[in-house]
């Protein structure tokens, strides 16, 4: 194809079936809204413009696509009330003022539609032949959508909509997807002439089908009924993300990553994961992450908008929220990295350690159970077992901050704000409340006390204290 290319996405439905008070449209998938899949095919296959159509919650609509497209100019045109397909297509003609092309127009509610499939149907559309390329798939039951009529020499002739068809046309098979190519310049003047005459009182996109057959050839390919699925109720969206998941973790094997069991991996689509990483089973990576090569995931992790870095291994069940985890890191099992950690390289952070803003530098160690929130903890330091930054006061959060190679023994409270200097040791069981100098040992436990022979005395008393 020498032409240009512009889409247009069908968005403005309300989505009845859904039950929802949110736009169908925004259901999502994979992290991803349900119209962003075809927005993104559109985009793949070097679409100049990408106009969505909007109506229903149009402002939700707008601000969601707009964010899940950073950097494009994803275009928007609004339908106010829904009067049909091809008002909808009409609706984008102004976006589109000054372009002149091929216009494939998408469904927003379609999200399987492959871009290879697409792509025939670009390769298939001839201008020279006829002003419509389309796409058809067979179903075994093709109820409630339209029918392709087919005359002499297998032609196409035009489209007939389940609710307007015969008894006889009803037994057809091959149904129309709903996805064209179209020029331009056909495609306005087509439009102008549709009338709502018709079961539905709609304007019908299809009915520029049978006025591209006088004119022309119409190009069809057919798909695979997999592909042209729509999503109406939730029932089906979950159906439709099941096979996106499957495509998504597809090509993340392809691509060099180990998925132990792919069956119950959760990928979102903007993630990315380095060659030779293994992930293990029950595995949700959601939003935007971002995972390095020679990486393990253990077994029931949710990673959420979290990095991790190359050679890093996450251990079985651990929970991460916008969190930085650097090269060669252990983390967990059971670990909870909370928004704002970021874990430098070689770190460990062991089982039932929670962290919160909280930056751990290069080596350092927290092995068990622990609580860093607001903490800047300086490389190579030791966290004890049962440390907790004491980092709110009922009011206001406050820090703590660790120099390098800090020890600080097992069971102690840092109450914030608090500085510990470089090389310091605090004793087990302190509670800190005052800064600890450089090379300094704090200790803040009362003195140890040993009664001698006291066991004995007690047994003597209790004993007396029965007899009684
Ligand atoms: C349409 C086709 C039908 C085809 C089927 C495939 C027409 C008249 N019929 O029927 O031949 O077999 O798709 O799925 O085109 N939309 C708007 N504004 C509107 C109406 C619809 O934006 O005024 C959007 C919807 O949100 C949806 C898409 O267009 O994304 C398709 O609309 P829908 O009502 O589902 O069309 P069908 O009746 O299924
Ligand atoms: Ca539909």
């Amino acid at each position: 194809m020498t032409q240009s290319l512009a889409a247009v996405v069908l968005c403005a439905g309300k989505g009845t079936r859904m039950k929802s008070d949110r736009a169908k449209v925004l259901h999502p998938i994979l992290g991803r809204p349900l119209a962003w899949y075809p927005i993104t095919s559109a985009y793949e296959l070097g679409a100049q413009q990408v106009v969505a159509v909007v109506g229903h919650q149009a402002d939700d609509v707008k601000n969601a696509l707009t964010a899940g497209f950073p950097g494009q100019a994803l275009q928007f045109a609004v339908q106010a009330t829904q009067r049909g397909t091809g008002d909808a297509v009409s609706a984008a003609r102004g976006a589109l003022t000054g372009f002149s092309g091929a216009v494939l127009v998408l469904y927003g509610d379609v999200p399987l539609l492959t871009v290879e499939t697409l792509k025939r149907l670009i390769a298939a559309y001839d201008p020279s032949k006829g002003p419509l390329a389309m796409i058809s798939c067979r179903l075994a039951d093709p109820t409630g959508y339209g029918r392709v009529l087919r005359g002499a020499g297998h032609k196409v002739e035009g489209i007939v909509e389940h609710k307007d068809a015969t008894a006889e046309q009803k037994l057809i098979a091959e149904v129309n997807a709903g996805i064209y190519v179209v020029d331009s310049k056909f495609l306005w003047g087509a439009l102008e002439k549709l009338t709502p005459q018709n079961a539905q009182g709609e304007l019908y996109l299809t009915d520029i089908v049978s006025q591209a057959a006088r004119v022309g050839t119409v190009a069809v390919i057919e798909a695979p009924a997999e592909e042209t699925a729509g999503v109406n109720d939730r029932a089906e969206l979950a159906e439709r993300a099941e096979i996106i998941r499957a495509r998504i973790n597809l090509r993340h094997m392809r691509a060099g990553v180990s998925l132990v069991h792919p069956a119950s991996t959760f990928i979102d689509a903007g993630v990315e994961i380095g060659p030779e990483t293994t992930i293990g089973p029950n595995v949700s990576i959601q939003g935007e992450c971002e995972i390095g090569a020679n990486a393990t995931i253990g077994q029931g992790s949710v990673l959420v908008h979290t990095t991790v870095g190359d050679g890093a291994e996450v251990k079985p069940y651990s929970v991460t929220d916008e969190a930085v985890i650097g090269p060669r890191c252990h983390v967990g099992p059971f670990a909870r990295l909370r928004p704002g950690t970021v874990l430098e390289e070689g770190v460990h952070v062991g089982n039932f350690v929670e962290t919160k803003k909280a930056r751990l530098r290069k080596g350092t160690k927290a092995g068990h159970l622990a609580y860093l929130g607001d903490a800047d903890i300086g490389p190579g330091c030791n966290i004890g077992a049962g440390t907790i930054t004491c980092n709110y006061d009922g009011v206001s959060k406050h820090e703590t901050v660790l120099g390098a190679g800090v020890f600080i023994g097992s069971d102690t409270q840092l109450v914030a704000p608090v500085r510990i200097g470089d090389g310091a040791f605090i004793g087990a069981g302190s509670t800190i409340t005052q800064d600890v100098p450089a090379g300094a040992l704090s200790i803040s436990r009362t003195p140890q006390t040993i009664k001698e022979g006291w066991a004995e005395r007690r047994r003597k008393v209790l004993a007396g204290l029965k007899q009684d």
